[in-house]
């Protein structure tokens, strides 16, 4: 079903409005669902919509919550989200780290006691659509184990570097820790398909192609493998302990409904006009970025992509044609509706 952004974005207003999300905060997260859908990142977006208002419904997200800067400096501050949504403490936290860059070159801020944010580009796309660099990432429940281990030990956290590319918009780099999203599993599983070697492992921690051993107690993989765990690690450092909030597998499952996630993001900002002109720094990302897209190919490659440039194609395709929900997900989302009390979502073919 093809729904249009603006379809969306005030479906998803309506529903958080419902459930006294202020119209705000509301627009800003519904902002970043679409986003997601928008950029062909459907895995966040409105996809999390149901979960969100289930969490508020049941108070472990708060709709008003009483976000607190707890310390603040020319370049840094600590912000207490008290439970908000991610998206809502992640907006606030990212324009202050942008503020802090344009006036004393860098700016990071942390914040704890936030939620699920959504897709980590919708922040660093923030900066580097001002020209400057922004730098985002969060922990999350625990998904993976470390290299050698069993478990869901460390969480997928996801980070997304973005900076601008001159005529080409940005360069964004936005991506979870996992070699794949347990959606990609499920996806193969469901269609009897083997997995590649390396996707994921069994209960044992046993390497596995067959998608229901990973499914059925097994666990996903850094990627890169200890390169990935390592990443990860460093984000959970620099998010939870940062933040002396809590990390890995203290953190409860969005799904479990069982106590607030307690989740810390790092947002940073750094002025590139700090250290080279604009005008000069995107001459130079346009030469580099032109030398790349240029590069020999491996036969039967078409086009190299720069990194946030198939999703920014993706999004100027269907902010034309619209975003293509499946027929699950709109029963999903209609029947939220229903329970609402708000107008259903409505699309064409
Ligand atoms: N909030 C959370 O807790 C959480 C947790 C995990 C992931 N996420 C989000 O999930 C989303 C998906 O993450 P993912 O790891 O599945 O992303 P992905 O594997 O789809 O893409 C990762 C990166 O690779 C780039 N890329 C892909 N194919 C390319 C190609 N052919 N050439 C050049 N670059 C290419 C993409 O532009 C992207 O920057 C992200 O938005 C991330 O922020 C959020």
């Amino acid at each position: 079903m093809l729904v249009t952004s603006e379809q969306l974005m005030l479906f998803i207003e309506e529903a958080l409005k419902k459930v006294e999300v202020p119209e705000k905060d509301a627009r800003t997260t519904a902002e970043s669902l679409t986003m997601a859908n928008l950029r062909g990142v459907d895995s966040h977006g409105v996809l999390r919509l149901d979960t969100y208002v289930k969490r508020i419904q049941k108070g472990l997200v708060k709709a008003n919550p009483a976000i607190k800067i707890e310390r603040e400096d020319n370049n840094s501050a600590v912000v207490d989200a008290n439970d908000a949504l991610g998206q809502v403490a992640g907006n606030l936290a990212m324009e202050m780290a942008i503020e802090k860059a344009k006036a004393n070159t860098v700016g990071v801020v942390l914040v704890k006691g936030s939620n699920h944010f959504g897709t980590a580009a919708h922040y660093s796309m923030m900066a580097s659509r001002q020209g400057l660099i922004g730098i985002v990432s969060s922990n999350t429940t625990a998904l993976m184990p470390p290299t050698g281990g069993i478990g869901k030990v460390l969480g997928n956290n996801p980070l997304s570097i973005s900076v601008p590319g001159g005529s080409c918009g940005e360069v964004t780099v936005d991506m979870a820790m996992s070699n794949v999203a347990m959606g990609k599993v499920i996806n193969y599983s469901q269609q009897n398909k083997e997995i590649p070697l390396g996707w994921g492992v069994d209960k044992d921690g046993k390497d596995t192609t067959n998608p229901k051993e990973v499914q059925n107690g097994g666990f996903l993989l850094p990627v890169g493998g200890p390169k990935g765990y390592g990443l990860a690690l460093i984000v959970e450092i620099l998010t939870g302990v940062l933040a002396n909030s809590l990390v890995g597998k203290e953190i409860k499952s969005m799904y479990a409904y069982e106590e607030p996630q307690k989740i810390s993001h790092i947002f940073m900002a750094i002025n590139v006009e700090s250290f080279i002109g604009l005008n000069d720094y995107n001459q130079r990302v346009e030469q580099l970025l032109h030398y790349i897209k240029n590069a020999d190919k491996v036969s039967g490659v078409e086009e190299i992509f720069i990194p946030g440039e198939i999703e920014k194609r993706c999004s100027e395709k269907r902010a034309k044609e619209g975003n293509n929900l499946s027929e699950e997900l709109m029963t999903e989302l209609n029947t939220l509706a229903q329970e609402l009390g708000v107008e259903p979502l409505k699309g064409g073919n």
